[in-house]
């Protein structure tokens, strides 16, 4: 998709998040809706969800798309370089990530960004694979950043 049809996308998304969030205040309902969205709006999403860290563990949460990994092993992998980068981090090629861990073999690129409370703490990170190589740009990282700061509005 090119970047000013992308960024359309996104700007429709966000205004429909903005109507839908605030009917309620729990997180994790917010951060589903988030999801159940993005995952039906954006074509090219295959697999679109969130990792939250638990006693140090990175274990699955809401997600939409093929049965993934319950845990990820520590500090392997994409969505463990995004919380310890504390930085979202975006792969063209999954399989050129050291470690990258391949819950479904059709994932090819792949989008995480850390999510932070209102402590400034990361919690876990959103978790966006494509079926295609290459699909996330700066457009993705911007505009989910965005996305993501509805949740604890
Ligand atoms: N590829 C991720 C694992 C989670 S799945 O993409 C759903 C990783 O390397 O951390």
């Amino acid at each position: 998709m090119d970047q000013k049809k992308k960024k359309n996308r996104y700007d429709r998304i966000y205004k429909q998040l903005e109507e839908l969030l605030p009917t309620s205040n729990d997180e994790l309902a917010r951060m589903s809706t988030i999801i159940a969205v993005l995952h039906h709006k954006m074509d090219y999403f295959f697999w679109t969800g969130y990792y939250f860290l638990k006693e140090g563990r990175l274990v699955v949460g809401p997600y939409q798309g093929p049965v993934a990994c319950q845990e990820l092993e520590n500090d392997k992998g994409v969505c463990w370089a995004g919380v310890n980068r504390e930085e979202p981090v975006v792969v063209p090629d999954v399989e050129q990530f050291p470690g990258h861990i391949a819950c479904d073999s059709r994932s090819k690129s792949e989008i995480v960004l850390p999510i932070r409370n209102n402590d400034n703490q990361i919690i876990g990170v959103l978790d966006i694979d494509s079926s295609e190589l290459n699909s996330f740009d700066e457009v993705d990282r911007q505009e989910l950043g965005r996305i993501l700061q509805l949740i604890y509005q």
